[in-house]
């Protein structure tokens, strides 16, 4: 695995690739990894010849109150998970090479930014659609790898793919959980082990709603309210809210469509997301993804 810390060496390389016939994958992280960066690296290693991946936390999809200054790093660990998984390039750029001086162009992803995690993290969906699209334009790559987790921002990157033609797969893959249900996530590292069984409540209303669906119930404010009665343990619901999880439209009256109840909460002062899809199809975190636009 080589690790590349400038954009000039990574276009060198890349461009090597490219003249070999490589079909280049990405997954874009901001570090700190876990089994669910390690499924999106093999979800990448299965499709593609090369595997890059990235390590950059992105200070503009940060509100001034948040934990910028604080999220959890590891690089020695998130090396060892790359080499492990098999990632070809490791880029680990630095902040003032993607933002130089008298940085001033930002993408905005218009209503879909700002509802949901949106309204309660203002200009958070523009710092991540702003780096998505850098790095996309970066390493070029022939296809792109999100997880379901963060369903809104897979959304909205699906979104400015399509609306900006820009020439790439997005792959969205399935949630990774730890054994006890709760959605894989850097900042669970923020959780007291007393906080961590309380912050269970969640993926249990999920997984509560998806039987009610799989038995039959399709009324959206029945579902949402078989979700919302096991939010208990919560400090601070923020949302819980039934979505089409292609648009992040609010769906009012039946499920027709494909479907995401989706959660954020706050146990002490970590903010939880997590969502689940409610469809019948036997994998419906494949009709996520969006095949490639030919231009
Ligand atoms: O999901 C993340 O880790 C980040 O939002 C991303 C896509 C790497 C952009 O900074």
């Amino acid at each position: 695995m080589r690790i590349v810390r400038s954009i000039p060496e990574l276009r060198v390389l890349l461009k090597t690739l490219r003249k070999q016939g490589s079909r280049v994958g990405f997954v874009p992280t901001m570090g700190y990894l876990h089994e669910g960066h390690a499924s999106l690296i093999q979800h990448c290693r299965a499709r593609c010849d090369s595997v890059i991946a990235s390590i950059f936390v992105n200070p503009t999809q940060f509100g001034p109150d948040e934990d910028f200054e604080r999220y959890p790093h590891d690089l020695d660990h998130d090396q060892a998970l790359c080499l492990k998984h098999g990632v070809t390039m490791l880029l680990i750029p630095e902040a003032t090479e993607l933002y130089t001086t008298g940085f001033s162009t930002f993408i905005d992803p218009g209503p879909m930014g700002q509802i949901l995690c949106g309204s309660y993290r203002p200009g958070h969906f523009r710092g991540v659609a702003t780096i998505v699209a850098k790095l996309l334009n970066i390493v070029q790559p022939d296809l792109a790898f999100f997880g379901q987790k963060d369903l809104q921002q897979a959304a909205i990157v699906r979104r400015m793919v399509w609306d900006l033609n820009m020439p790439v797969e997005l792959v969205v893959a399935p949630t990774i959980r730890e054994s006890d249900g709760l959605a894989m996530s850097s900042r669970n590292s923020y959780l007291s082990i007393r906080d961590r069984i309380r912050a269970l409540c969640i993926s249990r209303a999920l997984l509560a709603t998806a039987n009610a669906f799989q038995k039959g119930a399709r009324s959206a404010s029945e579902l949402v309210n078989t979700a919302k009665q096991l939010l208990v343990d919560l400090d601070e619901l923020q949302y819980c809210e039934l979505v089409d999880a292609l648009t992040m439209d609010p769906i009012e009256g039946e499920v027709k469509r494909l479907a995401g109840l989706c959660v954020a909460g706050k146990i002490g002062k970590t903010r939880l997301i997590d969502n689940v899809l409610l469809s019948e199809s036997a994998d419906p975190t494949r009709l996520l993804s969006l095949v490639a636009i030919p231009d």
